[in-house]
């Protein structure tokens, strides 16, 4: 059997098969890659001849698809085609939580990923590696196994034969620096049985990314691996949330804390980062499939123990909003509040989880009315996200003919937005808004006004003297 790798088929054209295949496509070559996906606008998009309809705001991206685009990289629908033609597939499909059935709430819902196995049985030929990119319960793949075992199966004695190999391949890219992650990755994971499956996979990425970087496991503990980094990175996060609300009731601060105890080089300085709560498509996910095997294998202590990650996440995030209540005279009604940032991060697109969301829909339940800026979500999506058109000024000129109830306006440009504002809320830590100059702002501001910073980005030095209440997180000083 061969394992030089010249086809490669990705199913899923999301945040993660996007992103992969281009970089796979710009550092080899020699390989040809096809992203395929049933969504038939999205794969629109990352053929869009305008570089700025992409389908994902990743920072690098766009350059890299306008090099290899069309060259060796190609965006298609074409599914049962691309799967015929490649010798390895990567699955790269989404695997939310489910939320309904056996485990609704906690297991990941496994129908793309099954749905994505038998249209690879159905339409493979010959040898085929077939790779887990997705995220996956550990000993997922054998279901996949079992799928491609049928077909195998199915085709014995007939003149045609068709194989599959199975490697899991979990992929560590953060949103936002995806691009320099996979191009510089910490490490590749390999996990799998046949060592040629396994070297043909270690050969494409060795075009790259330096052999002692390639790490070989069992294909379980490379499952598994996966959702451990997630929940490790999750755990550090909720761990600084709620020693950043002791600081607030201490007099320490936040930040002087986690340098102190960055310097440990056995704790390292990495994600100890204070913020509004951890969000994402992933952290919450895959945190709650840990707690659900843990709770199927019999580990009660276990699933418990990870399961205080997620309520402590929750927690925050409502102790941000009643807080902000607190400090407005313990109500919203009728008070205007500029949102800086709803991406759950900065420099991404991406609002999956973010704790803008839940924090902005306790502010509306209040009765505020939010004017919600991002430079990178549209209106579209806060409105889906927060299950709520967004103020229409034609129709209602008037805001008190809504009777105080909570309202929200999409805003396009910061500058000229914050006019008898009652307060700001920093949510995401984009750039542009450490630039804001605080003493023009508190001057058109409705007094007493606020600036709430949930990201730490803003120096009091420059509020002090403008005339603003200043609260940031896990600052108890
Ligand atoms: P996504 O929702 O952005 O993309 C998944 C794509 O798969 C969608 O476009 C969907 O239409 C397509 N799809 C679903 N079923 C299909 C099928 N049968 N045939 C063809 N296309 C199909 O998801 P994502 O963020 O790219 O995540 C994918 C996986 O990678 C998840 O398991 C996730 O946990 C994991 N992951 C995500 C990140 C991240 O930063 N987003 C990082 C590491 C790992
Ligand atoms: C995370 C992991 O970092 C990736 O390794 C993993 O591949 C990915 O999940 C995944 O499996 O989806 P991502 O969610 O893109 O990546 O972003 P992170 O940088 O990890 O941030 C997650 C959340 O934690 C964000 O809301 C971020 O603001 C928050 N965070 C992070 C903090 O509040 N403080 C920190 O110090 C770090």
């Amino acid at each position: 059997m061969n394992n030089v790798i010249s086809n490669i088929c990705c199913i899923g054209a999301g945040y993660v098969g996007g992103p992969t295949m281009a970089v796979i496509a710009d550092r080899c070559p020699h390989i040809e890659v096809n992203v395929v996906d049933i969504n038939k606008d999205r794969i629109n998009l990352w053929n869009s001849s305008k570089l700025e309809n992409l389908p994902i705001y990743e920072p690098g991206l766009d350059k890299i698809i306008k090099r290899r685009r069309n060259k060796n990289l190609f965006f298609s629908t074409d599914i049962e085609k691309q799967i015929a033609k490649a010798d390895m597939i990567f699955i790269s499909v989404n695997t939310p939580t489910k939320t309904k059935g056996i485990g609704a709430g906690k297991a990941s819902n496994l129908k793309w990923i099954e749905a994505s196995a038998r249209q690879v049985s159905l339409f493979a030929k010959g040898h085929t590696i077939v790779v887990e990119k997705s995220t996956l319960p550990v000993r997922t793949a054998e279901v996949i196994k079992e799928i491609l075992k049928s077909k195998e199966h199915s085709l014995k004695n007939k003149e045609e034969s068709t194989t599959f190999e199975i490697l899991s391949n979990p992929e560590f890219l953060s949103e936002g620096s995806a691009i320099n992650d996979l191009e510089n990755p910490d490490r590749v994971l390999i996990g799998g049985e046949s060592h040629q499956a396994m070297d043909a996979l270690s050969k494409v990425y060795k075009n790259w990314v330096p052999e002692e970087k390639i790490l070989k496991t069992n294909i379980w503990s490379s499952e598994l691996a996966k959702l451990t980094a997630n929940a490790f990175l999750a755990q550090r996060v909720s761990s600084i949330n709620s020693i950043g609300a002791l600081c607030e009731a201490t007099g320490a601060d936040v930040r002087e804390v986690a340098k102190a105890i960055g310097f440990d080089s056995r704790i390292g300085s990495k994600f100890l980062d204070a913020g509004p709560g951890f969000g994402g498509s992933c952290f919450k996910k895959d945190i709650l499939n840990l707690v659900y095997l843990s709770e199927y294998f019999g580990l009660p202590e276990v699933a418990s123990f990870w399961n205080s990650v997620v309520t402590l996440n929750t927690w925050h995030q409502h102790r941000i909003s009643k807080l902000i209540t607190k400090k407005l005279f313990g109500t919203l009604s009728g008070k205007k509040i500029v949102i800086l940032g709803f991406a759950f991060k900065s420099n991404t697109n991406d609002t999956r989880e973010s704790a803008a969301i839940q924090i902005c829909k306790n502010l509306i339940e209040e009765g505020a009315y939010l004017l919600i800026h991002d430079p990178q979500v549209g209106y579209k999506q806060i409105e889906q996200d927060l299950n709520l058109r967004p103020f229409n000024k034609n129709k209602n000129k008037n805001y008190s003919e809504k009777n105080n109830e909570g309202y929200w306006e999409p805003i396009d440009t910061v500058e000229t937005n914050f006019n008898s504002a009652d307060a700001v809320l920093i949510l995401t830590e984009w750039e542009e808004y450490k630039k804001i100059n605080w003493k023009n702002v508190s001057k058109v501001m409705r007094k007493p006004s606020w600036l709430f910073d949930a990201r730490s980005i803003i120096d009091p030095n420059k509020v002090r003297n403008t005339g603003l209440n200043f609260w940031r997180i896990g600052d108890g000083i």
